[in-house]
């Protein structure tokens, strides 16, 4: 349904049905065997399908939304966002990284198929995911390419590889203020700031100054989200957010908690959201969406 003004459903509502567009062509697109390693297969299946909230496909589905695109284009890419997700949350909880033995309400990927089968699984889903984006249908090359670039870009050794690298590093250090936006910006923000971009392209209709404005957008809102995912790890339920609370005290990791306090780590996601909103404010009620997707980043449970 296209959004006009009269259109807006309750995010809910809306959420769940890109999630369940989502989970249909992930069920679609991941081999359900392998005469080579079935083993690895089961891994990848039972990693990418367990029930996450597919921010990063979402993210990219309401841009195009929001540029009054095709969002049915941004599927593809989007499962190929999701795909990256899933091998960095794999690998985050390996025992040689943060050793985390939950994962979205189950056991993790090492706990289930043991170590090397984990890493492989998340080896196997980069290139898949870079295959998917080089094949998206109804995209043209030029923006495939684009996509590619920019997710690459974002995941590289100057993002999430670089921001896991530095986190890992900084355990039981006390890290500055500015050292830690830095750190949360690279190994959580670049990949939803990605996941804007990769929206906006899908679109084919993003002109220069969108694309800037969306991408004060998406790293306001990246930023955000990690911040929020510091706390809820202090606050959160184990039922509702499907991974043990209290880890990030116990591994001796930098967070916004930690260095401002669950209050100050509240305003400083405050702050992000109305710097989110603020990004936002050019493109009137065509991104209504867009303002829904960035209060539930903040005002989230799980
Ligand atoms: C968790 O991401 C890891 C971080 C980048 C903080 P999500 O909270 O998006 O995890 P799922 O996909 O919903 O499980
Ligand atoms: C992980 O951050 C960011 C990734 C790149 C996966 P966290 O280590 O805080 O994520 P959770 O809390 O385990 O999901
Ligand atoms: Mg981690
Ligand atoms: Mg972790
Ligand atoms: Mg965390």
């Amino acid at each position: 349904m296209p959004v006009t003004t009269r259109t807006i459903l309750n995010l809910d509502q809306y959420l769940d049905g890109i999630r369940e567009r989502v989970q249909a062509h992930l069920e679609e697109m991941l081999p359900t065997t392998s005469e080579l390693a079935p083993e690895l297969i089961e891994a990848i299946r039972y990693s990418v399908l367990a029930p996450g909230k597919r921010l990063r496909p979402i993210l990219a589905y309401a841009t195009c939304e929001a540029l009054r695109g095709d969002a049915h284009l941004a599927l593809t890419p989007g499962c190929a966002l999701e795909l990256i997700h899933a091998y960095s949350l794999i690998h985050d909880d390996l025992p040689s990284m943060d050793d985390d033995d939950l994962r979205r309400g189950r056991a993790t990927c090492h706990r289930a198929f043991g170590e090397a089968t984990a890493i492989l699984a998340g080896d196997a889903l980069q290139p898949m995911a870079f295959e998917l984006i080089a094949q998206a249908p109804g995209i043209a090359v030029d923006a495939r390419i684009a996509m590619i670039a920019t997710v690459a870009k974002a995941v590289g050794p100057h993002g999430m590889v670089g921001g896991q690298s530095l986190d890992l590093s900084s355990e039981g250090k006390q890290l500055t203020a500015a050292r830690l936006e830095v750190l949360h910006r690279a190994k959580t923000g670049q990949l939803l700031r990605a996941s804007v971009q990769v929206g906006a392209l899908a679109s084919g209709r993003a002109d220069a100054s969108a694309l800037a404005s969306l991408d004060r957008y998406g790293a306001a809102l990246g930023l955000a989200f990690q911040v929020v995912d510091d706390i809820l790890d202090v606050t959160g339920d184990v039922a509702v957010i499907g991974k043990t609370p209290g880890a990030d005290q116990k591994a001796g990791k930098n967070t916004y908690p930690t260095l401002l306090t669950l209050d100050g780590a509240r305003r400083k996601a405050e702050a992000l959201l109305e710097q989110a909103l603020e990004a936002l404010e050019a493109f009137g009620p065509d991104a209504e969406r867009l303002r829904k997707l960035a209060h539930f980043v903040v005002e989230r449970d799980r």
